[in-house]
């Protein structure tokens, strides 16, 4: 079975608020409180925190790291098995090349729908809200916004506004109070720091932990070492209170998880799969309403299939179908030309008329009235531009008369467009779509077939009225 991770994203405009701590203490007392749950850890800042601190092995650096993942590595390459049974993905000095491939606001979704990852995946970012930390907002299960002061919560404003223009749920989000300085102390009801926060931040209408980080020399000390490394709070800070604080932080990540049945990534994968079906449906729909012949010749399709080298449609979409790629040649050489097959020049104008007919479509509509026929033919590019024009007459049409060099045209325009009694649909007319004879049905295909149903609106809107 497909597997998904629960994607946790730690995010604060403000520099230095102790996102990178969070996010790596985490993903230890994570790990610490429940053994066999994966997590996984990846930054996209350049401050190789991560690898400091759960780097095995001072191994070279490799290519295979966030960057790397960004650019489409599958995540099985670049995870790496860390230090207190911590996964992590090793960090980038740069990742704003990586930037264009995440215009759409759920790529990074998509990723780890597809990355095969399980258990916690926990998202360290910038400070910033560049497309990649929204791609992460997006993604995530729960979003943390560590907040350490008035101006840091100021700036969560931004995140919520993000949601907001979305119209994505804001329930993951929530703020933490961090470095929080338990000395301070004021005088009335908002008695310290985090007491105001909290009060400010849920007058706000943002959700707030119950927990907070206190500020702590022991914890800061950590990251400074005459040997480089980055030591975590679980091992080397437990008799501080904010060992407790993680452990409580843990325990909320977790009730979070456990109640979680669908995580963002599962629910997005299922959409794009619902989307990839229903693609599949429509398609084989449009399959069903073909024409089993060729309405010019009469002879069924499935009897010479290598020469279905256009698609017809009618305007109003009653008649679809194949036609070979011959009778619309010959059609066209006799309707535009008056030739006969028996003319000598019919031959060499008949290349050139196959030629252009194979690179424009068609549009052939015809303007009857009781005792005159008139066929309005025209080329149009696939965006709409009119390349070619022509009245033709068609003597004898009305009165259901064939007169030899129209015949072909006579008898596509009668099965296509006739509608009760014999007589033609008012108004009606068909387009004629060249396509590749080796696969002709790939024009239905949704990503083909949605610039036939443009075209077809845009002659309904522009051309017919003209
Ligand atoms: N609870 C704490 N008590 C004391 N110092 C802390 C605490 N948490 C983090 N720090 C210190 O604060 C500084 C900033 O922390 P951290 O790097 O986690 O912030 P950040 O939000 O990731 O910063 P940036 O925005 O630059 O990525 C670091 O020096 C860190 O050691
Ligand atoms: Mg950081
Ligand atoms: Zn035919």
């Amino acid at each position: 079975m497909h597997s998904y991770p629960y994607t946790i994203t730690i995010s604060s405009e403000k520099g230095g608020v102790g996102k990178t701590t969070l996010a790596t203490n985490l993903a230890i007392y994570l790990k610490a409180m429940r053994e066999d749950l994966p997590v996984t850890v990846v930054s996209f800042d350049n401050h190789f925190t991560i690898d400091k601190m759960f780097a095995l092995t001072q191994s070279g650096t490799t290519d295979a790291d966030v960057h790397a993942l960004m650019m489409g590595a599958p995540a099985g390459e670049v995870v790496r098995t860390g230090q207190y049974g911590v996964s992590y993905i090793p960090s980038s000095p740069e990742l704003s090349d990586t930037h264009e491939r995440f215009k759409g606001p759920m790529t990074l979704t998509r990723m780890l729908a597809e990355s095969g990852l399980s258990g916690i995946v926990i998202i360290d970012t910038r400070p910033d809200l560049n497309i990649l930390t929204q791609n992460a907002l997006y993604a995530a299960d729960r979003v943390l916004i560590p907040v350490k002061d008035l101006p840091s919560l100021e700036n969560c404003k931004n995140i919520f506004a993000l949601f907001d223009q979305r119209g994505i749920d804001k329930k993951s989000l929530s703020l933490i109070p961090c470095l929080i300085d338990s000395r301070i102390k004021f005088e009335g009801i908002f008695k310290d720091q985090k007491t105001l926060l909290r009060a400010i931040a849920v007058n706000r209408g943002y959700r707030c932990l119950d927990t907070f980080i206190s500020k702590s020399p022991k914890v800061e000390s950590l990251n400074t070492n005459p040997d480089g490394k980055i030591y975590p709070i679980l091992t080397y800070a437990r008799g501080t209170e904010v060992h407790g604080q993680f452990m409580e932080i843990t325990r909320d990540v977790l009730r979070s998880l456990d109640a979680t049945t669908e995580t963002r990534a599962c629910l997005y994968h299922t959409w794009l799969l619902e989307k990839e079906a229903h693609k599949k449906e429509s398609y084989l729909a449009r399959l069903e309403g073909l024409a089993e012949r060729c309405l010019i010749c009469g002879a069924l399709l499935t009897d010479k299939p290598e020469d279905r080298s256009f698609y017809f449609e009618t305007s109003d979409r009653a008649a679809r179908g194949f036609l070979h790629g011959d009778c619309v040649s010959d059609m066209l050489c006799s309707t535009l030309y008056g030739l006969k097959e028996d003319d000598h020049s019919f031959h060499a104008a008949r290349k050139i008329i196959a030629d252009k007919a194979g690179k424009a479509v068609s549009i052939l509509a015809p303007r009857t009235t009781d005792s005159h026929s008139l066929l309005d033919y025209r080329q149009i590019s696939m965006t709409g531009e009119q390349q070619f024009q022509k009245s033709v007459e068609m003597p004898g049409f009305e009165a259901g008369e064939f007169n030899g060099i129209q015949d072909r045209l006579y008898l596509l325009l009668n099965e296509a467009l006739a509608g009760f009694e014999g007589k033609l649909r008012l108004g009606g007319w068909l387009a004629v779509y060249p396509v590749d004879p080796a696969n002709p049905e790939a024009i239905l295909h949704q990503e083909h077939y949605k610039s036939v149903q443009k075209l077809q609106r845009h002659v309904t809107e522009s051309i017919m009225t003209t």
